[in-house]
């Protein structure tokens, strides 16, 4: 058994062909067409595989992104395609490979990695912890809004430069080029919604399904609320059936707007997130809350606790799985009832950090 280790380039095809054959065995098309930007030469380096007399028999891809929020910058390891041939499994493989990625994601001065999955107590054993907040809307009825001077389109071919123009606006995104919205836009079983001005402008787009993943969820989407809900009442008619909206929980003006519709919310949560570099993540927050006036935010990681509270109002927190959902929810400062209550107040400039990671990131 030799490993972890990255595949070299001429691998990358035996690599890729194991993944398909493992995780896409129904599908026509390969794994990495529908993660262009994670499963690629560019991305090598970040790639970590185990063989077994040159046969791959275990693999999981690491993909850093740099998140731009109002208040802090991330850099986040997105972690999938996590894989062990079924007759090297519980052998520990999938395990090291893991870890292995998480070393990688510490030297490359990652705050956190995250991972979506359903498996959460393999997970939880490697220090993950569901956290952070996703708002899900179930439009199942007739979604009529006043008429609105706008043309819809299902035509897939739109330029990325538009899409990227009011993917830009996002208060919360990715740092992403015009070339890998692209790419995102050529992921098979892709459908893109969009709403055009009379001038010929792009006023919102919405975008469903992602390759095996995501068939009736909206997972990307932007443009103003008022055009993007008369999008949704296109989809709605276009489609005939009910379809998901996925959002931040600081798309305030939407989540009012959709909660006066007869449609269903849900609250779940981002993905499971584990910190890797707990004091540069801290050192952003600090900055974050000076930034608002306040400079006496004590977070402070010890060998067997963190401290965490602001001036006097001091709290030890045992384990990093609560630190983590404390820093990005969905724990609500006030209802724990632990905090003075002009302490929540500060807390709240800034907590729960406003951390989203739109559809096409996720690996
Ligand atoms: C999940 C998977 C990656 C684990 O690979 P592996 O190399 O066997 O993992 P490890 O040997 O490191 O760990 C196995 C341990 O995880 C446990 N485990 C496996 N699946 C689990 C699950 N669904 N929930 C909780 N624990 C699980 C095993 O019981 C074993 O525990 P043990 O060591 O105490 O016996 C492998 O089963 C697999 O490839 N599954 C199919 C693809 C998949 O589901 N990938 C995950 C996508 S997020």
């Amino acid at each position: 058994m030799e490993g972890p280790r990255s595949p070299r380039e001429a691998e990358l095809p035996h690599v890729l062909d194991f993944l398909t054959k493992n995780l896409r065995s129904e599908a026509p098309w390969s794994i990495a067409a529908e993660y262009p930007t994670a499963l690629t030469s560019n991305n090598i380096h970040n790639m970590r595989i185990i063989a077994d007399e040159d046969r791959v028999v275990s693999h999981a891809v690491m993909k850093p992104l740099i998140i731009k929020s109002p208040h802090v910058i991330y850099k986040v390891g997105a972690i999938g395609s996590v894989v062990t041939d079924d007759k090297h499994r519980g052998q520990g493989l999938s395990t090291q490979i893991i870890n292995d990625c998480l070393k990688s994601a510490t030297e490359q001065s990652c705050d956190i990695a995250i991972l979506w999955t359903d498996l959460f107590d393999f997970y939880r054993r490697m220090g993950f912890e569901l956290a952070g907040s996703e708002i899900s809307f179930v439009i199942e009825e007739n979604f009529d809004v006043p008429p609105i001077n706008l043309r819809f389109s299902t035509d897939p071919k739109v330029s990325p430069d538009a899409i990227y123009r009011l993917y830009s606006s996002h208060s919360v995104n990715s740092v992403r080029t015009i070339e890998e919205t692209r790419k995102f836009l050529a992921i098979p079983e892709t459908k893109v919604y969009t709403a055009w001005e009379p001038n010929g402008q792009l006023a919102a787009y919405a975008i469903e399904g992602k390759g095996i993943d995501l068939g009736g969820y909206i997972h990307e989407w932007g443009g103003s609320v008022s055009k993007l809900m008369a999008l949704f009442s296109f989809i709605r008619v276009q489609k005939n059936q009910p379809f998901t909206v996925i959002c931040p929980r600081h798309a305030t003006n939407l989540i009012e707007q959709m909660q006066r519709k007869p449609v269903t919310m849900n609250q779940g949560f981002l993905g499971m997130i584990k910190l890797v570099n707990f004091d540069q993540l801290a050192a952003k927050i600090k900055r974050a809350f000076r930034a608002e006036g306040v400079s006496d935010i004590v977070l402070e990681k010890h060998p067997d606790h963190f401290l965490f509270g602001i001036g006097q109002d001091l709290y030890t927190i045992n384990n990093e799985t609560d630190m983590v959902r404390l820093l990005f929810g969905p724990i609500d400062y006030r209802a724990i009832g632990i905090f003075k209550e002009e302490t929540v107040q500060k807390f709240e400039k800034i907590f729960p950090l406003a951390l989203w990671i739109w559809g096409w990131d996720s690996i």
